[in-house]
Parts: C-alpha cells; sequence; structure tokens
C-alpha cells in the first residue's frame, strides 16, 4: 500500500472522525438521498432494509455508510469480510447469529470463495442455508431458517463481482470521489473532532491535495496537525499546510511519490505505454492489486493514463504534469482510441 503519511494510521483516530448519521455525512449526495428513502420506506412499513451493495474507490465511505444505515434502522451491524470467510460453517455462524432486521456487512465481497458465495444466494433470496455436514456416505445436508436480515456488501471491484451476486442485491450505490468544496468541509468537520484550529483557506489547502478521498484527508489533517504543533501554534492556515504537505512530498494535484513514481515509469520506461499492468506493476515496485484499486482510479478519471485493450497508456496531462512535450505520432493515436 503505498502511504500517504508516515505513520501507521491509528484505527482509534478513524473510527472517531466517522460520521454517524447521514446528516453529518457530506457529499454522495444522490447516492445518500436513494439510501434515507429506502431506509424510511421500510421503517414506515416496519420491515427489513433490502439488500445494498456499495461501491467504490478505497477511503470513500463505504463502511461509514453501512455503519450509518444499521444507525438509521436502528440495527445491529455484524462485520466481515470476503477473504476472511473460508468455509461454509463460518457463514453458517455469522448469519444465524443474526437477529431480524439486523445487518451483516461484508466488505470486499468481491473476494468471497466462489463456494462460499453460493452458499449466499438462497440466504439473499429466501433467508435459507442449506448446508451439508459430514462427509462420503455419512453426508446430509441440513436447512437451516434464517431470520430476514439486510446484507450490506462493500467492493472497489464492482467488475469482479458475479452476475448472480450483483442482481441478488435491490441497491447497488457506487461512491464517487468528492470535489474540493466537499473536501474542505469534511477537512473542517474532523478538524473540529479534533480539536484543531483552522481556518477556511488551511482546510481549502489541504482538499485540493486529497485526491477526492475522506480517508486521505483525516489522515492528511493529522499530519499538518503534528506539523503545525511542532514548528508553528498549533493553528492551521494555507501557508502552513502548504509547507507540511510538501515536506511530504504531496503536491498541488494531490500527486504522492507513487502516482508520481506510475507516470514517470509510463513515460520514461515504456514509452509512454501501452503496457500491461504486470509489467508496470513490477517496475514501479507495486502490487498489481493496489496499482489497479488505490492509484490508477484517480489517475484515470484525472486524465493522466488510459486503460486500452493493450495496455495502459499514458495521456498528454501525464506528459504536461512531467513538463515534457507531448509527444506526436503513431502513440498519440492511442489517446483517442
Ligand atoms: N462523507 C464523509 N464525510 C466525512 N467523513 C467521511 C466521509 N466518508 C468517509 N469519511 C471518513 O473517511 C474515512 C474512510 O472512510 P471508510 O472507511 O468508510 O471508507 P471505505 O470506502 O470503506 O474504504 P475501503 O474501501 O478502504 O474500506 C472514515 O473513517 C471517515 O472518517
Ligand atoms: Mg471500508
Amino acid at each position: 500500500m503505498p502511504t500517504v503519511v508516515p505513520s501507521t494510521p491509528d484505527p482509534a483516530f478513524e473510527i472517531s472522525l466517522r460520521p454517524p448519521m447521514f446528516s453529518e455525512f457530506t457529499g454522495q449526495v444522490k447516492v445518500c438521498e436513494r439510501i434515507e428513502l429506502l431506509v424510511e420506506a421500510a421503517t414506515k412499513r416496519g420491515d427489513v432494509l433490502e439488500h445494498i451493495l456499495l461501491s467504490g474507490p478505497p477511503g470513500l465511505g463505504k463502511t461509514t455508510l453501512a455503519h450509518i444505515i444499521a444507525n438509521a434502522m436502528n440495527v445491529n451491524i455484524k462485520n466481515t469480510s470476503g477473504p476472511v470467510i473460508e468455509k461454509a460453517g463460518e457463514l453458517a455462524g455469522l448469519l444465524t447469529s443474526l437477529e431480524k432486521g439486523d445487518v451483516l456487512f461484508i466488505d470486499e465481497i468481491h473476494r468471497l470463495q466462489p463456494t462460499i458465495e453460493e452458499y449466499l444466494y438462497p440466504a439473499m433470496e429466501d433467508y435459507k442455508l442449506d448446508i451439508i455436514i459430514d462427509q462420503g456416505p455419512q453426508a446430509r445436508s441440513l436447512q437451516l431458517r434464517l431470520p430476514k436480515f439486510t446484507l450490506i456488501g462493500a467492493t472497489t471491484r464492482s467488475g469482479m463481482l458475479s452476475a448472480p451476486l450483483r442482481s441478488r442485491f435491490g441497491m447497488t450505490a457506487r461512491l464517487d470521489y468528492y470535489n474540493a468544496e466537499e473536501m474542505q468541509k469534511i477537512i473542517l468537520r474532523s478538524a473540529g473532532l479534533l480539536n484543531v484550529e483552522i481556518d477556511a483557506a488551511g482546510a481549502a489547502e489541504i482538499a485540493t491535495r486529497t485526491r477526492g478521498t475522506p480517508r486521505t484527508a483525516n489522515n492528511l489533517l493529522r499530519w499538518v496537525r503534528d506539523y503545525v504543533q511542532v514548528k508553528a501554534d498549533g493553528r492551521i492556515t494555507a501557508n502552513l499546510a502548504d509547507r507540511a504537505l510538501t515536506m511530504l512530498e504531496i503536491d498541488r494535484d494531490g500527486f504522492d511519490q507513487w502516482d508520481k513514481r506510475i507516470i514517470e515509469t509510463l513515460i520514461y520506461k515504456f514509452n509512454g505505454g501501452p503496457v500491461g499492468l504486470s509489467s508496470l506493476a513490477v517496475a514501479v515496485g507495486e502490487e498489481a492489486g493496489t496499482l489497479e484499486e488505490v492509484n490508477e482510479p484517480y489517475l484515470i478519471m484525472e486524465g493522466y493514463i488510459k486503460r486500452t485493450a493493450q495496455g495502459r497508456v499514458a495521456l498528454p496531462n501525464a506528459y504536461r504534469k512531467l513538463g515534457l512535450k507531448v509527444p506526436a505520432g503513431p502513440q498519440s493515436e492511442l489517446f483517442g482510441s
């Protein structure tokens, strides 16, 4: 994982900054409106909320939203994640521990094993679980009835979800990067919770470098707080935020060393591409999965690189970012393809 700040994230820090209800959750307006409507309708009917799939890049608020939804429904939430569930029995244990209306939150749901996924289908659809106990001639199938529950799945890779699984969700919501104004608001709120003095310009300065990601914003804010406590009087201003973030080598476009390294490698080593993800990852010195899930979405959205059938290609923006001339010729034909 490319770390944005040179310190390990403190889970208590993250949890305390997590907005507990819709009214404190900034941005993702359409997604929130739709989910709030579902919650209101289910509450009015005295019914259980339908299954919801939350997708989008890391750090945008999927886990946060899952907890907000459970809070709004006034039910318990049980947390697990796709790769953690290794045996059908573990899934059975989780499901049977739920009470009516409870939320089962499965993070990284695209990483569920296919066999486990198949157990989930009847559980989601008919609230029953068919499990096989024992092996060989003694094998018996046992059907468990489950309470009506809500599954909330989160994924950074919705494309990797199988069609049967995806179709069992009543709603699919995709979270997107936050704009600068929303980021500024999130930073001001977090600063308030952390008891750090910050002015609007200071928050705006941090906001532009967060790549539209609240988790990054909170990490950068914590760094800037430490910086101003050591180097100044503890109050965050635009100038001090700039100095603190420059020290971290995070530039005004929110690029960290990894992002820079990716476009440099693409341009200098692979002549702008196209190059396959795995070759690029090896050359950059990062895992292909991390590159694809963490760095690429932002670089693609901001028009620095592009995915083509032949591989990754550097776009004119990437050349400009490195202060290079945009090449003409066959390479540039790929820009438009
Ligand atoms: N809309 C928001 N308003 C304020 N803070 C937010 C918002 N969304 C996320 N955050 C903050 O960002 C942090 C990261 O959010 P969260 O853990 O929900 O992301 P995620 O989408 O689940 O990421 P991952 O895919 O890595 O699990 C949270 O701890 C929370 O403090
Ligand atoms: Mg999460």
